[in-house]
């Protein structure tokens, strides 16, 4: 570790963060991924579409700024006569390095992928135990971010106990407030810090921090072994939860898993809801809800769509330059939380009914409201102003709709809004109303 470019503030796991130069990691990543459009069906000219696409389409100009390779880049079965990883010389006749370049000609950063085991998800080879190797490959090569998986490791790595995970959106019948994770709970107390996994995940940690390059350090660690107490100490971001998939429930399902940990995000840590999955497979509502909700919860939001065919409303979504800006808030570094569940009662876990009513501060005094419906009809929302925490009170106030942009005016008490079905109103309330007329 360079103390002069890298430093760790503290020793105690939950207060402590990975502290970057420039910046890096302070805020939630904004850039895109090959995994959710093209699985392992990548070469470079993939990558450096989805570059020029960023620039054309004026996503570089609203914060996107990553271009991240997923699984697949390298020579499957072997590593180079020093022990290096082998970029695959038909995907990448330029090697990554070549990539890398001219993804930095463009004005962009450019990510990789490894896992903390002996393989990687689609089994090519992965970096546990040859860390330090990987992470001075990558430096060399100029990378600036890492996603580091959870695949393949020695059983003589595994945890010796497991931390309790709810995710009812499996096929296996598990019903609400179960632990997927059941066979062998950790008792209550555990230092989740001291797991094999967040050995695993550290070993990287500290040998990108050996690095005179800032790399990014997403963990992928699928919302295992406690990461809300080590995850901050560790990487830029942690996973919450296992993967999305381009399924309205399953983004439903991780929705409501992450609405439970959010007390652990703020500036240099977030939770990753997982890549986006507008523009696949979801209509444009659910890609409003999707991108609305992970923006608010200050989730990275890294797209997974194939830019060159995606749909004007989509692009749309996705520029939304006020979800943008509270996502990416530089003086206040919390995420919106929900301050009323809607059909269920409050703090109800459940993936069909999740949290409907979400508030959050931005630094510049205004109040983001998102009102969601998972219903399969249009429904009426109605934000209450005596019950948003930020409001303290007031009853009338100044607010523009987040998707318009459009004034509503000066609204007294409450705000009715009809919100299709899977969609989100939102509501930028930007304070007390100064003149005499209001409506509501
Ligand atoms: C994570 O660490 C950073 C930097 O030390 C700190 O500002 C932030 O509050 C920490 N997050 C939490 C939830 O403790
Ligand atoms: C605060 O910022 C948001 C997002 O950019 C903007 O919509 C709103 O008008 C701003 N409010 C004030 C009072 O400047
Ligand atoms: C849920 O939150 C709403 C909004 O603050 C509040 O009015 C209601 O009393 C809460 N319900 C419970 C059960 O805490
Ligand atoms: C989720 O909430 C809905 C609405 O209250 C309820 O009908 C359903 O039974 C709940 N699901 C589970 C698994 O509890």
């Amino acid at each position: 570790m360079r103390a002069s470019r890298y430093f760790i503030l503290g020793s105690v796991p939950i207060a402590s963060a990975l502290v970057l130069k420039n910046n890096v990691g302070r805020l939630p990543a904004l850039g895109w991924n090959s995994w959710n459009a093209f699985a392992c069906n990548i070469e470079e000219s993939k990558f450096l579409t989805a570059a020029q696409k960023f620039i054309d389409l004026g996503l570089k100009d609203v914060g996107y700024e990553y271009v991240n390779i997923d699984d697949c880049w390298q020579v499957k079965d072997r590593r180079d006569s020093n022990g290096r990883l082998i970029p695959d010389p038909k995907k990448f006749p330029d090697g990554i390095s070549g990539t890398a370049k001219k993804i930095h000609d463009m004005g962009l950063k450019i990510g990789i992928y490894s896992s903390a085991g002996t393989l990687t998800c689609a089994l090519y080879q992965a970096s546990l135990g040859k860390e330090a190797i990987d992470a001075q490959t990558w430096a060399e090569w100029g990378i600036d971010y890492l996603k580091y998986d959870n695949c393949q490791f020695p059983s003589n790595w595994n945890d010796k106990c497991d931390f309790c995970v709810w995710d009812d959106d499996r096929t296996s019948g598990l019903r609400n407030g179960t632990c997927t994770t059941s066979k062998n709970l950790c008792a209550a107390g555990y230092d989740y810090g001291a797991s094999n996994t967040a050995k695993r995940f550290s070993a990287m940690r500290d040998a990108l921090l050996a690095q005179s390059r800032p790399i990014l350090y997403s963990l992928c660690e699928w919302g295992l072994a406690g990461v809300q107490q080590w995850g901050n100490a560790t990487g830029s971001s942690w996973r919450a939860t296992g993967d999305i998939s381009a399924k309205w429930t399953r983004v439903l399902s991780i929705l409501n898993q992450n609405s439970f940990y959010l007390n652990n995000v703020d500036f240099w840590g977030h939770s990753d809801a997982d890549m986006l999955e507008v523009g696949n497979n979801l209509n444009v509502a659910e890609g409003r809800s999707h991108f609305a909700l992970w923006a608010a919860m200050k989730s990275p939001l890294l797209i997974g769509t194939d830019l060159a065919k995606i749909k004007t409303d989509d692009l749309k979504t996705l520029k939304n330059t006020n979800l943008l800006a509270f996502n990416q808030d530089p003086v206040y570094g919390k995420p919106a939380m929900p301050y009323k569940w809607g059909t269920n009662p409050n703090w109800t876990f459940n993936s069909s009914f999740p949290a409907e009513f979400w508030s959050g501060a931005y630094s510049n005094g205004s109040t983001l409201v998102l009102m969601f419906n998972p219903y399969t009809a249009t429904k009426t929302k109605t934000a209450v102003w005596g019950e948003i925490p930020q409001l303290k009170g007031g009853s009338r106030y100044q607010v523009t709709d987040v998707w318009t942009g459009q004034s509503l005016g000066c609204v007294q008490d409450k705000l009715d809004m009809q919100v299709g079905a899977h969609d989100t109103a939102g509501l930028w309330i930007s304070g007390p109303c100064t003149g005499k007329s209001f409506s509501g």
